[in-house]
């Protein structure tokens, strides 16, 4: 007769279950800093240690937290898949009891918890893939008292988590994973770092990221709310109390910042970042393009963002799932979002096109105008730079021109041209040389009265070049001043970039 099989093969299931599905080290990671905030911690200490001597992915991390700690029975419960002190719990982050061994071994083949009430009296357990496969275990060890913590201990009370064996980390050099932990954990947690949670990888403090450019961080700040926050009471699935969504949208600077090199642009996190940020019990658990209805994202909806926020108790209706770190779109919730964000999205979107057009037809002034027009009459007069390009009237002496300033992406490398037109100088400034944004945009965009008094200064040696220029005609001449204004250029552009 056949034995009656266990419900589940449990080094089969512990080889299958690393495979889980977190997105990267900080996701899972973040599973440890959620039960670390749940505990109460206010500090939470992430050592990453290359383990010397050992094959190139022996890497070990280490997180500490001066949370609540755990009593034995919570211990036995927290390294158990499914065990949970809170299991199908609402109130906070955790939930399904899966986090702390599910994510630890989707990131190493050991992982040892150590936690202490009371400093002197430290137990700790573990979970080995190893031992599991080859002894075939199907219970968890023995919780041991120890004296020995893996890093010293301060607070009174506490938990340690150690990740050893690490052998599926998102990063293969410490210095990468750092920076990868960093950046995506405060984004993850930002809500916690703001309300005075410590968390800090390798010693050095993790900095809120705030994608929607309003709190203090390692973003730009400048995001400007538009309109009131959403609020929509939706009802707690088989429950018959209520639950809030809120929803609100910001738009960035387009102003300020349009301006800026692409390059910076994408390293400020502002292009190729549109999208809702999602947050699930004040922390990140998504970023994309959702409840946007039929509303494609297009380049100008870099210019705005929104941020979706809901209690743990709306989980079933936002399509999360154990591991924290994604939701998705339900029809529920997509017919209570989607008809008014898709409306906020094509308004927003629209903003943003038309303060393009505002700003492509803008331009700069001439801050020492009337000084220049009325110096004009004093230089020599003007004689025909070509006969195509500039059509002077009836080729009179004009005295006292005007001047002007545009700018314009020009197909050629100068920094600047001129023309004559309708008794104008027209200083033409070239978008795409480095002088425009490095330095005269730059300048005009921080119009202090000590800047003005500067761009003046900028403009009189600016116009008096471009004025000289007429002193010169013909066509040789003409190539002439183009191959000089060229070298000129390129010097410049070679010394500001
Ligand atoms: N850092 C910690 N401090 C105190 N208790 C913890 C800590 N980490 C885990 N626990 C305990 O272990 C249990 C299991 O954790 P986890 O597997 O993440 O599941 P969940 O968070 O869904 O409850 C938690 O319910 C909690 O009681
Ligand atoms: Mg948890």
């Amino acid at each position: 007769m056949l034995h009656r099989k266990s419900l589940v093969d449990h080094p089969n299931f512990i080889i299958a279950t690393r495979d889980s599905g977190y997105k990267n080290t900080a996701s899972a990671l973040a599973e440890i800093v959620d039960n670390a905030i749940e505990a109460a911690a206010t500090k939470i200490h992430i050592f990453i240690n290359k383990i010397v001597g050992a094959g190139e992915t022996d890497f070990e991390i280490i997180i500490m937290d001066d949370g609540m700690g755990m009593t034995e029975e919570e211990l036995n419960l927290a390294l158990q898949f499914g065990g949970s002190s809170r299991f199908n719990s609402r109130a906070h982050l955790g939930r399904y009891g899966m986090g702390l061994p599910n994510s630890s071994l989707s990131q190493c083949r050991r992982v040892e918890v150590t936690t202490w009430k009371k400093k002197s009296e430290l137990i700790t357990n573990y979970l080995d893939v190893d031992e599991i496969v080859e002894q075939k275990l199907n219970r968890l060890p023995r919780i041991r008292k120890t004296l020995y913590s893996p890093i010293p201990i301060h607070s009174k009370t506490g938990t340690i988590v150690r990740w050893s064996k690490c052998d599926r980390l998102s990063f293969k050099y410490i210095k990468s994973l750092c920076k990868h932990l960093h950046f995506t954990l405060g984004r993850i947690f930002r809500y916690s770092i703001w309300r005075g949670v410590d968390i800090l990888v390798n010693k050095e403090k993790v900095i809120a990221f705030d994608p929607l450019f309003l709190g203090d961080g390692h973003n730009l700040t400048g995001g400007v709310p538009y309109g009131k926050e959403l609020i929509y009471s939706v009802r707690v699935p088989n429950h018959t109390i209520m639950s809030e969504v809120r929803v609100r949208f910001v738009e960035l600077p387009l102003n300020e910042w349009a301006g800026w090199p692409n390059e910076e642009k994408r390293r400020r996190y502002i292009t190729k970042c549109a999208g809702v940020t999602i947050l699930r019990a004040q922390r990140e658990i998504d970023y994309g393009w959702f409840f946007m209805g039929d509303k494609r994202k297009e380049n100008y909806d870099d210019w705005w963002r929104c941020e979706i926020s809901f209690p743990s108790n709306l989980d079933e209706v936002f399509g999360v799932t154990h591991t924290k770190q994604e939701i998705k779109e339900t029809e529920f919730m997509n017919s209570i979002l989607a008809p008014d964000l898709e409306q906020t999205a094509k308004i927003l979107n629209n903003r943003v096109r038309q303060k393009f057009m505002y700003l492509k037809t803008q331009q700069p002034p001439v801050f020492a105008k009337q000084q220049l027009e009325r110096a004009d009459v004093y230089m020599s007069s003007i004689k025909k730079k070509s006969q195509t390009e500039i059509d002077i009237k009836s080729g009179d002496k004009v005295l006292g021109l005007k001047y002007k300033i545009v700018t314009k992406g020009l197909p050629h490398e100068l920094f600047f041209d001129v023309i004559e037109r309708n008794e104008t100088i027209i200083l033409i400034l070239n978008r795409n040389h480095l002088f425009y944004d490095r330095i005269f945009k730059a300048l005009h965009e921080k119009r202090i009265t000590s800047t003005i008094g500067f761009i003046r200064i900028l403009e009189f040696v600016l116009f008096a070049a471009a004025r000289a220029e007429f002193a010169f005609a013909g066509k040789n001449a003409n190539e002439f001043l183009f191959e000089f204004k060229q070298k000129w250029s390129s010097h410049l552009n070679t010394i500001i970039s």
